[in-house]
């Protein structure tokens, strides 16, 4: 059936890939029906940026259902940035082109964690072993499977740099991240900062300059800002408000925290 090969492809072929760079956002769907209405085959591509990373999301899928004479519908969208959110728009972007409510139901089915797969992933220098879908994000992986909370969920979609971890020592934002991906990489989160008892001197800068209110946004602003100092990108207030603009502080405590990096910045030299 070919509405099984959408199937299988929409839950097992989520890539993503983040780099250093660029600030902007597209997506672009497209979808496949056969003469007979039924959904034959999509694929939808993601390209996000920001401050902090770029990436491309793309869900990918094995062109053998689909016949020449299928029509071809596609349309932008702006919003549908997180995984889930997509699953759920094409759910209803197949409602609204008419299609088998089976093939829509097909799509849902996705959000059930049918396919899991064992995993490893070495975090704050301990490897730790776990069964997931594929699909599962970095930062749910951290949060929602291993228990480190301090990693923080604000928009889900690259927006906010709440959810910034560093991998190989990058900062990425962990939201836009496929967990998978990261089995040969050293992950640390803000668990994985302090030395025992003694804190990360970002940490205790954020402290001293009261670069926090709320907290929300933090953990990922110190983050981001031990990452901003290594990659010499906290030269100047300035470059260090340009270089940490992917981080957004609802409270407004920026002054605070760029007094933290620039602190951080002078007493290492
Ligand atoms: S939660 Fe990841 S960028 Fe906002
Ligand atoms: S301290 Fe509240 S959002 Fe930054």
């Amino acid at each position: 059936m070919p509405s099984k090969a959408v199937q299988s492809d929409v839950s097992s072929r989520a890539f993503l890939r983040v780099q250093d760079g660029l600030n902007d956002l597209h997506a672009a769907l497209s979808l496949y029906k056969s003469s007979e209405g039924q959904l034959t085959d999509y694929s939808f591509r993601l390209t996000f940026t920001n401050s902090n990373s770029k990436g491309v999301l793309m869900a990918q899928h094995v062109p053998s259902e689909r016949s020449e004479t299928d029509e071809r519908v596609s349309g932008p969208s702006t919003l549908d940035v997180s995984r889930r959110t997509f699953l759920a728009g094409t759910a209803i972007a197949g409602a609204a082109l008419g299609l088998r409510p089976a093939a829509a139901q097909n799509v849902a089915e996705q959000e059930n964690p049918a396919e899991l797969v064992d995993l490893k992933l070495r975090v704050n220098g301990v490897t730790r072993s776990l069964r997931l879908e594929p699909r599962v994000s970095l930062l749910d992986a951290l949060r929602e499977h291993l228990g480190l909370t301090g990693t923080k969920k604000g928009c889900n979609q690259g927006a906010c740099g709440a959810c910034t971890v560093h991998v190989n020592g990058a900062r990425i934002n962990s939201c836009l991240a496929l967990a998978i991906m990261h089995q040969q990489d050293d992950i640390t989160t803000i668990e994985g900062l302090a030395q025992g008892e003694a804190l990360h001197p970002m940490q205790q800068a954020f402290i001293d300059h009261e670069g926090l209110q709320c907290g929300y946004c933090t953990p990922g602003q110190i983050m981001s800002g031990v990452a901003c100092v290594r990659e010499g990108h906290a030269q100047s207030d300035a470059q260090t408000r340009e270089w940490m603009s992917g981080n957004v502080c609802r409270c407004g405590c920026y002054n605070g925290i760029v007094e933290a990096v620039r602190s951080v910045r002078e007493a290492q030299g």
